[in-house]
């Protein structure tokens, strides 16, 4: 669908990483925790389901949710498979609360889900002594036992991944003695930043440049309110189309700028995007702003492979950007984009190529031809592969297209942003 302006103001659903969090924390404490804004997104209800399976309560309550915990250690045995769905979060992080309980479960998920790696939560799990049977390749569907009580661990993240630093925390709360995550990389701190807020004790010293994070287990925590501001990875999706559509001026009310979230805002930036930030002030712990983001003539831009993990869900977007920009876009660094709900450098080469961009597909990234702000020719159908961002960055650059791009499914797109059809319509006035 080629597109009007998109103009006005618009709002995007609570933050995913936050909302999973705020759901597993209010489970963890003993007593009530209130939610509002939570993503009602098809990964965060997974959660919600795993988390009921182990006795918590969880129901919505107006707009707010309300989630009665049951307490560290005190994890319910669930009756049935734990059905993770699309969602990567829900299944590596609930592995690692399951690590140190004495329970066992099954994890199973959608054919995207069943073909990432879990070996990276496995490795550090199993030295906690939880053990596990996974398919073969170290996938979906798996058997876990947790160990009660687990083994503290200090563990150097191999992969800059915030869901296996999470995984290891996690396990880490019931766990007795010390476990430690040094992160050579910073990757998003929404678990330590929140489980402050629930009372408990996070240590993070930085050592020879790189992050140290502790828990001294076990221990309890304290309900908690936590309002979850909007999702910085949704409003990409709209910070990027109005960049890329003549005559927009959109405002993105809400939008968390997390410092370890941020950087497609940074690099949109240096590509000469005009984005205003108005109205600072912090939402659950976290930094916000409204964006105010008008249309511009975007450059080509070398990207610095040591902003990904700021970035890391943004990528499909920013190569929609580069797409209609002027001159040429590099980037590198980026082999993670390959396991995440699909191979994400070549799902969007193929499907960028297919809406008439000019992309060359190296192992570690993309290298983008602009189109200097000419709109692509447009077509399809492009595979999406259950990707939900794949989906919603090629509707993007339909917008900017003489005409349209059609996609073969938009269902994945519930999973972390079930109005974004209607906010598109919304914001370009159709
Ligand atoms: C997430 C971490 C990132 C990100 C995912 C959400 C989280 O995954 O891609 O969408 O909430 O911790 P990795 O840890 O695999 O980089």
């Amino acid at each position: 669908m080629p597109s009007g302006p998109l103009k006005g103001r618009i709002r995007v659903p609570g933050d995913k990483s936050i909302s999973h969090r705020a759901l597993m924390f209010g489970a963890l404490a003993v007593g009530r925790s209130r939610i509002s804004g939570l993503l009602e997104g098809e990964d965060v209800l997974a959660t919600a389901g795993a988390l009921r399976q182990m006795g918590a309560t969880i129901e919505r309550e107006g707009d707010d949710w309300i989630v009665d915990g049951v307490g560290v250690g005190t994890l319910l045995q669930p009756e049935q498979a734990l059905d993770m769905g699309n969602s990567g979060t829900s299944t590596r992080l609930l592995m690692g609360l399951v690590a140190s309980h004495g329970i066992h479960a099954a994890f199973t998920g959608d054919a995207s889900l069943s073909e990432r790696p879990m070996g990276r939560v496995i490795d550090p799990l199993s030295t906690m002594g939880a053990s596990f049977t996974p398919s073969p390749g170290g996938t979906l569907p798996l058997m876990m036992e947790g160990m009660q009580p687990a083994v503290p661990i200090t563990y150097r993240l191999p992969v800059a991944s915030a869901q296996v630093k999470s995984a290891v925390l996690l396990a880490g709360l019931n766990t007795p003695g010390t476990t430690t995550v040094i992160e050579p990389i910073p990757t998003r701190d929404h678990t330590e930043r929140m489980l402050r807020g629930f009372g408990v004790d996070v240590q993070t010293t930085e050592v020879n440049g790189e992050n140290h994070i502790s828990i001294t287990g076990p221990v309890d925590l304290s309900p908690c309110d936590i309002v979850v501001p909007g999702d910085p990875s949704s409003a990409a999706f709209f910070a990027v189309a109005a960049s890329i559509v003549p005559g927009s001026d959109l405002v993105i009310e809400n939008v968390g700028l997390n410092q370890t979230r941020n950087g497609i805002y940074r690099v949109l930036e240096q590509m000469g995007a005009q984005i205003e930030y108005l109205d600072h002030c912090e939402v659950g712990g976290e930094p916000v702003a409204d964006l105010r983001v008008r249309h511009a003539r975007l450059q080509g831009t070398e990207i610095d492979p040591s902003l990904a993990p700021s970035m890391i869900d943004e990528f499909p977007v920013l190569f929609v950007a580069a797409a209609l920009a002027e001159g040429t876009t590099n980037t590198s660094g980026l082999e993670e984009l390959r396991v995440k709900e699909s191979d994400r450098l070549s799902a969007m080469a193929a499907a960028l190529r297919k809406a008439g961009a000019r992309v060359e597909e190296r192992e570690d990234g993309l290298i983008i031809e602009g189109n200097s702000s000419r709109p692509l020719s447009g077509g399809g159908p492009v595979t999406t592969h259950l990707d939900h961002r794949i989906a919603m960055s090629m509707a993007v650059a339909g917008l900017a297209s003489e005409n349209g791009v059609e996609i073969d499914g938009t269902d994945p797109i519930a999973t972390s942003f079930p109005n974004f059809v209607s906010l598109i319509s919304e914001a370009s006035g159709d």
